[in-house]
């Protein structure tokens, strides 16, 4: 795992050492305490335990911090937007969907289990996450507006999903409006989320939110183009999750409209863009900093 996501170095006295590990433990606990139906408890527990970046849950912790919070604050969010991820990729593997049978480097969860028990460990994985917010962060105005940033994320990534599987995009739009309104919906806004609810915990001005809001969106659709091009030029094993799936599959993504110079071209306008617009939070920013850097030439 790159040492973006797991650095020690610099950090103040409020900064997460290392989120991903700290997000995976906290799981793994909310996962044993909960009540579940054994063999549910399993299929939720290969999902959302089983490998995977954990870049939301970081990006989440590391925007809290950036306004100048304590980045434990945004733990709870930071572990129901991985929730909702890997409710995502269970659905996004099945049959009807993407039919994949490999997700980072197992069997995905239809394969390990049947589909019914994916469907429904992916729609106990999205109750979960709300079930989580409300129990860590009570009834608070805070939960609420947290409540509201996830649920409002979450449908807009189901959108995505449905416009990049059955259509639905305004067919008036131009090509290339109509992968950014694919992209923006089913990748960026779970990622959007992630710097929005982290900023808020850490008790963002109105600025400081702008500022992360900016950088997660120019993130947000950065992260899907990569996703496209890794896909057509990363080997299935170094993914751990099928390459070139897309073009076979009909998917409009970057590469297959723009091809892959340009496509990297963009790839580094948003980078340059994300960091532009981090200016007002200064060196508190570092870690989105190298985050996004990370994100933009990352492998897998
Ligand atoms: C994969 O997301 C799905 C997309 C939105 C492109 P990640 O690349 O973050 O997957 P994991 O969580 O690390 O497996
Ligand atoms: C997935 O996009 C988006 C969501 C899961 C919401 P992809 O279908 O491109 O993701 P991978 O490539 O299967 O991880
Ligand atoms: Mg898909
Ligand atoms: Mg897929
Ligand atoms: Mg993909």
């Amino acid at each position: 795992m790159s040492s973006v996501l797991s650095s020690t170095a610099g950090c103040e006295a409020a900064t997460v050492a290392d989120p991903a590990k700290a997000v995976e433990a906290y799981l793994t606990q909310y996962v044993a305490e909960r009540a579940l139906p054994t063999n549910l408890r399993e299929a939720v527990r290969y999902a959302l335990l089983g490998g995977g970046k954990r870049l939301r849950p970081t990006l989440a912790i590391r925007s809290c911090e950036a306004v100048g919070g304590d980045g434990t604050a945004a733990m709870a969010p930071a572990a129901a937007i991985e929730l909702i991820h890997c409710f995502s990729l269970v659905h996004d593997d099945l049959p009807a969907m993407d039919d994949d049978d490999l997700r980072r480097g197992r069997p995905t969860l239809h394969r390990h289990t049947n589909d019914a028990m994916a469907i429904l460990a992916g729609d106990a994985m999205m109750g979960l996450a709300f079930e989580l917010i409300t129990s860590r962060l009570g009834h608070t105005e805070l939960a609420a507006r947290i409540t509201h940033e996830l649920a409002t994320a979450t449908n807009d990534m189901i959108a995505g999903q449905v416009y990049d599987t059955l259509g639905g995009v305004d067919p008036a739009a131009e090509p290339i409006e109509k992968l950014q309104t694919i992209h923006r919906h089913k990748t960026g806004a779970l990622i959007c989320c992630c710097g929005r609810m982290g900023a808020i915990c850490g008790g963002a001005d109105d600025e400081q939110l702008n500022a992360i809001t900016q950088y997660a969106e120019a993130v947000g659709l950065m992260f899907q183009i990569v996703d496209d091009l890794l896909d057509v030029t990363q080997t299935t094993e170094q993914l751990g999750k099928a390459a070139n799936k897309d073009a076979d599959h009909g998917k409009l993504t970057y590469p297959g409209l723009l091809g892959v110079e340009r496509s990297r071209e963009e790839v580094a306008r948003l980078q340059g863009h994300a960091h532009q617009v981090l200016t007002p939070l200064g060196d508190h920013a570092d870690k989105l900093h190298e985050l996004c850097d990370y994100l933009a030439v990352r492998q897998k």
